[in-house]
């Protein structure tokens, strides 16, 4: 890729060829006005405010075109200023104007845009507003809310969930005035194939799709003086909780979170990498029994329930390859509500469960009907990251960054850098190998492996490994998108491996839907890059071992496959393509 010189506002800047200029300015801190641009979609070229000039060009929209050797763009003068205004008033006189109460307040597009134009209220009189259509909120999916008073139609969400995650549960519907973003048919969401990856929110510049939160039910058992309230966090909500408290992405603040979480009100603060080292034992131990018997090859994970559900609607005939572990999260929850409980003297109905997780699939993957023990589930409430800090923000505010750091409780909040690892994409495949290369070689192998992209399947890499006479091909697929790109060349024979990872969210869980927006690609890298740092200090790296693991085998589940384990930690799928 070469590299080319050109000027914004009379700034130099150099950028790679094929770079938008819009995208170089916002690399750069130079802000331009923008709606229907998001880094992770193709561009789109929607809303017109992106408008610049090219000196000797004229006017253009920004988002659509490439930076050049020699160009000399300018951002601002009267007649872009008026352009971008006209179109910004048109916008906004046809949205809802509610910005205190909206969960999006300080965090949204649009309301940037009417501050840098310097837009108020008394500006829109002139137009007549059209919020008096005043559309119906709704609330039928179990992981989002829809507002289309709020949507800007910029197409974001239609294209993420089309074009990215091939999925395509949201679309544009009637014409002229009367368009709007809904499911087709405008049947609720519940009965579409939305697999909740929650991509949609992040995509979205507004409120127009928002996180459904579980806070009521969370706070109601932490009032609730016969429950004892235990709480799970994920690996990724570590690396992004600063972000809403004024830190840089990536900075990790595991001791305040659990500080945060005691002052809450939890009896109990479990970390999911103890399950999700629970996984890899289980989940290793299927792969090599498959790998022998050469059946149901290549395995994929299943830790992500997005992916699980996408198989199940798109793609039932590979429900038998899905590794049968639960995902970490249920893990925790069955060990809870299974083993802790009766350990505890409890029933699993004393107990209740509560995830902090950085997705919004997780929230349908607790109720499914297969994660229950005694007819309760085994998790009761998923909260996302943004919801805790909700939480945080209710009862403890800003004194949040003053906490002093705190530990997890033992036992199960103990977990290895394996397991933390599960919070970025590559992490279940690279904990897997690692006791893989272990059991196989018997030694001590490398804990890291290059993982390289594999030519024409976008964001999808591969590594490949040898250990005796055994050659094991794996590959890491980010975006459902990529996945289904990489099953039709799987069908095609034109592809082999032996393990493929999925995950549906663009890194991988720090980037999920419930997860603190990200502006730019930097911050997700920030993130991916902290929780390797994390594994990479941890004492404990690989999940054999993690002493706690041993001692659960040794108390519950016998060995990693046993009957126990098999009945208890693995679970069952069910195609459910829905009628069109
Ligand atoms: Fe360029 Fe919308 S951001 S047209």
């Amino acid at each position: 890729m070469s590299e080319i010189a050109f000027s914004i506002d009379g700034l130099k800047i150099k950028a790679n060829e094929g770079d938008t200029i819009l995208s170089v300015a916002l690399k750069h801190g130079i802000y331009i006005p923008h709606l229907c641009h998001h880094f992770d979609l193709p561009p789109f070229g929607g809303c017109r405010l992106c408008m610049i000039e090219i000196e000797g060009r004229g006017l253009t929209i920004s988002c659509k075109t490439p930076a050049e050797e020699g160009l000399k763009v300018i951002t601002e003068n009267p007649e872009i200023n008026k352009i971008r205004r006209i179109a910004a008033e048109l916008i906004i006189a046809d949205h809802y104007t509610d910005c205190l109460s909206c969960v999006r307040n300080t965090n949204c597009r649009l309301q940037d845009i009417a501050t840098h134009s310097g837009i108020k209220e008394e500006d829109l009189q002139h137009l007549k507003r059209r919020t008096v259509r005043n559309l119906p909120m709704d609330e039928s999916s179990p992981y989002f809310y829809r507002d289309p008073n709020k949507c800007v139609l910029c197409g974001n969400c239609v294209r993420e969930c089309g074009e990215i995650q091939n999925v395509g549960a949201l679309d544009f519907a009637y014409r002229g005035a009367e368009i709007q973003v809904m499911p087709a048919f405008g049947k609720p969401m519940p009965e579409t194939e939305c697999v909740g990856c929650g991509q949609c929110i992040q995509v979205c510049p507004t409120a127009a799709i928002t996180i459904k939160y579980q806070t009521d039910a969370v706070w109601a058992a932490l009032k609730d003086p016969n429950k004892r309230v235990i709480v799970q966090t994920a690996p990724a909500v570590r690396v992004a909780l600063a972000e809403e408290f004024g830190g840089k992405p990536g900075t990790i603040i595991t001791g305040k979170m659990v500080a945060a979480l005691r002052r809450l009100g939890f009896d109990q603060i479990y970390d999911t990498t103890f399950s999700a080292d629970l996984t890899v034992m289980e989940e290793t131990t299927e792969f090599l029994h498959r790998l022998e018997k050469g059946e149901n090859i290549p395995l994929f994970t299943s830790c992500c329930p997005a992916w699980v559900n996408y198989v199940e609607y798109f793609h039932p005939d590979l429900l038998n390859q899905l590794s049968t572990c639960r995902s970490p999260q249920q893990m925790m929850g069955a060990l809870l509500k299974k083993f802790y409980a009766k350990q505890q003297g409890l029933s699993p109905q004393d107990i209740f469960v509560v995830s902090v997780m950085p997705c919004t699939a997780k929230k349908s993957e607790a109720q499914r009907p297969e994660f229950r023990t005694q007819g309760i589930a085994d998790v009761d409430a998923v909260i996302s990251t943004p919801e805790l800090v909700q939480m945080i923000r209710e009862k403890i505010g800003f004194a949040f960054n003053i906490l002093e750091d705190d530990c997890y409780d033992s036992p199960f909040g103990f977990g290895s850098g394996a397991g933390v690892g599960f919070g970025s994409s590559g992490g279940v495949s690279a904990a897997v190998i690692r006791t893989v290369l272990y059991k196989l070689s018997g030694g001590k192998p490398p804990l890291d492996y290059a993982f390289t992209p594999v030519e024409g399947f976008p964001n999808t890499t591969e590594a490949v490994l040898s250990v005796g006479d055994k050659t094991i091909r794996i590959a890491m697929v980010r975006t459902l998108g990529a996945a289904n790109k990489l099953i039709e060349a799987l069908r095609a024979g034109e592809v082999c491996y032996h393990l493929v990872e999925v995950m549906a969210c663009p890194a991988g869980c720090i980037s999920g839907g419930g997860q603190p927006l990200i502006n730019n690609i930097q911050a997700r890298q920030e993130r991916v890059q902290a929780l390797q740092g994390v594994d990479q200090q941890q004492r404990v790296r690989t999940v054999q071992d993690n002493p706690f693991i041993d001692e659960i085998y040794r108390q519950w589940l016998e060995k990693p496959g046993s009957h126990v384990a098999h009945h208890d930690l693995h679970t069952t799928y069910t195609p459910r393509r829905t009628k069109n």
